[in-house]
């Protein structure tokens, strides 16, 4: 089958991308109507797809690329109960009820995901696994005691590492089982084959650019293909598109990396491994096996969004990672991806504001996959019109000043500085000084100019100005993206959106 394009993006592919079982759903063609108008196709688009089909709407997809080539092609592909931000965070936050809501509200979640696997037998190596987090040295065993006592105290099947379970050094930990893992790229593909009929359209290669809302009853989503006219319209699009300065604010913006290897000794390690090293570093490994093929691979070094000078570091960290603890044979794909982080602990999901139809799910972190499938539940429950205990805690609209406090006044420092801070301008550089398969910002005639001096000795420049709200934009070098600091839009070489809020790509330019 045609996988199309899965992303506009640089050659670093995730392991999932070697498996992709394809989607190949076509562009949209003119003008629709529906009920609902769904943008993105990842987990979050397409699980509200099926569950909006089942509660009786007509419901139409648009992917600017191919379904599941954002975020949820690029994760580790593991479902837990856990929260990266920790149990006892959430505790402390709010209070120990809060912690039993957010896990009991998960396990549905990853429940759901097991009820589609079996319910469509999805091919996506979907199994059952333990997930352990340790401390690999004194300096987090506080951290990671005050875990284990939260999560016994929210009613969590936690219980202790025993030494030698894991495959790490580890001074103290613990493990909580029933979690899962897949393939998710496969699981999203083969799950949007599964409920595509004319009720269920799902089109790729179909990039929303406008969102016209003012409307109360029919909303105007306008591609260049067409536009799709609807009661209701979701942005299932990892952060939402356009201007929205209340959720922008709010997202703290992070890449990190994967590296995926094979093993001379043949012996893949099993499990949800996440472990705090030097520095609160925190690494998560696991294997993963499709048709007799195994790996391993490990994720982590996060920094924030394009304020990284060199990320090709990054994933040389990672490897020399995996060379330390295992017998490496061959490093067999290294990628990066997205997330986004909530100013207060918990994800923002529903409508964007109070009595809108327009809904929004982001601020998943690195748990999305499992908030993804749940931003389906609840945005399935706020049209049908049954709100409860799960739309009340992760509404979207709520503001909380106190609980964000830290992390919002440090996230919004961030979005500040990066806004006004001019990266190395190379005034009066050559751009034939640019290296080959670099890219450099560069003023030219008074313009700021996003230049890449591609492999073959063609110069590619567009302007630096990010198309969302005008900040300067950053040289990706691992990934050979422009990358915008301040909420996150990144842009190809030839300035095409990929992911962020941005609608619309990068003006191109000429160059002498
Ligand atoms: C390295 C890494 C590892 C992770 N590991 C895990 C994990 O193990 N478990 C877990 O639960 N979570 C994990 N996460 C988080 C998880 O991957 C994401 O939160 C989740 O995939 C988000 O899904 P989504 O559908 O909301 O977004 P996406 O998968 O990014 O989908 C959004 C889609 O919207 C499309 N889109 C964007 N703009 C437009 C437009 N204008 N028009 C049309 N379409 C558009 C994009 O092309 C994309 O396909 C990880 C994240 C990272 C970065
Ligand atoms: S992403 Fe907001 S200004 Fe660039």
């Amino acid at each position: 089958m045609e996988t199309g394009k899965l992303f506009n993006g640089t050659g670093m592919e995730s392991i999932w991308k070697s498996y992709s079982s394809g989607s190949g759903f076509p562009a949209l063609d003119g003008d629709t109507t529906t009920d609902v108008a769904i943008i993105g196709g990842g987990i979050t688009g397409i699980t509200t797809a099926l569950l909006l089909k089942e509660a009786g709407y007509n419901v139409v997809v648009a992917e600017s690329y191919s379904v599941g080539g954002g975020s949820t092609g690029s994760s580790t592909g593991n479902l837990y109960i856990a929260v990266e931000e920790g149990f006892d965070t959430i505790k402390s936050k709010y209070n120990a009820d809060t912690l039993n809501t957010v896990l009991s509200a998960r396990r549905d979640a990853m429940e759901l995901v097991a009820q589609n696997v079996s319910q469509f037998g999805l091919d996506c190596d979907f199994r059952r696994q333990t997930w352990y987090l340790y401390a690999a040295n004194e300096e987090n065993i506080d951290k990671v005691k005050g875990e284990f006592k939260a999560a016994l105290q929210a009613g969590a099947p936690a219980e202790e590492v025993l030494p030698g379970e894991l495959p790490f050094p580890v001074v103290t930990g613990f493990r909580i089982g029933g979690q899962a893992n897949f393939n998710p790229l496969r699981y999203v593909q083969q799950l949007a084959q599964a409920i595509h009929d004319e009720k269920c359209r799902i089109y790729e290669q179909t990039a929303v650019i406008a969102v016209d809302d003012e409307d109360e009853k029919i909303k105007k989503v306008r591609t260049h293909k067409g536009t799709i006219h609807a009661r209701y319209v979701v942005h299932a699009t990892h952060t939402p598109k356009g201007v929205f300065l209340d959720f922008h604010s709010l997202l703290g913006t992070y890449r990190e990396y994967g590296v995926a290897v094979k093993l001379a000794s043949g012996s893949y390690p099993e499990g949800i491994m996440w472990g705090y090293y030097e520095r609160n570093e925190r690494y998560s490994a696991r294997s993963y096996e499709h048709n007799g093929e195994k790996y391993l691979m490990v994720i982590g070094q996060t920094h924030e969004v394009g304020q990284k000078e060199d990320n090709n570091e990054n994933i040389a960290h990672l490897e020399k990672f995996l060379r330390e603890h295992f017998d490496v044979e061959a490093v067999t794909n290294t990628w990066g991806g997205q997330n986004y982080k909530p100013a207060d602990g918990l994800p923002y999901i529903g409508r964007k504001r109070k009595g809108s139809d327009v809904f929004v799910a982001t601020g998943f972190s690195t748990d999305g996959l499992t908030y993804g499938t749940l931003s389906a539940i609840i945005i399935r429950d706020l049209i049908t019109g049954n709100e409860n205990d799960y739309t009340r805690l992760f509404d979207a609209t709520r503001h909380n000043p106190l609980k964000a406090a830290g992390k919002f006044i440090k996230e919004n420092a961030i979005n500040a500085a990066v806004t006004f801070k001019d990266y190395v301008l190379f005034k009066d550089a050559e751009i034939a000084d640019i290296p080959t398969g670099e890219g450099r910002v560069v003023e030219v005639d008074g313009k700021k100019v996003a230049v890449y001096n591609e492999a073959s000795g063609n110069v590619k420049a567009c302007s630096a100005v990010c198309t969302h709200m005008g900040c300067l934009v950053h040289w990706n070098s691992a990934e050979k993206t422009w990358d915008c600091p301040c909420h996150a839009s990144r842009f190809s070489t030839d300035g095409d959106v990929i992911e962020g809020p941005a609608f619309t790509p990068l003006e191109k330019l000429q160059v002498r």
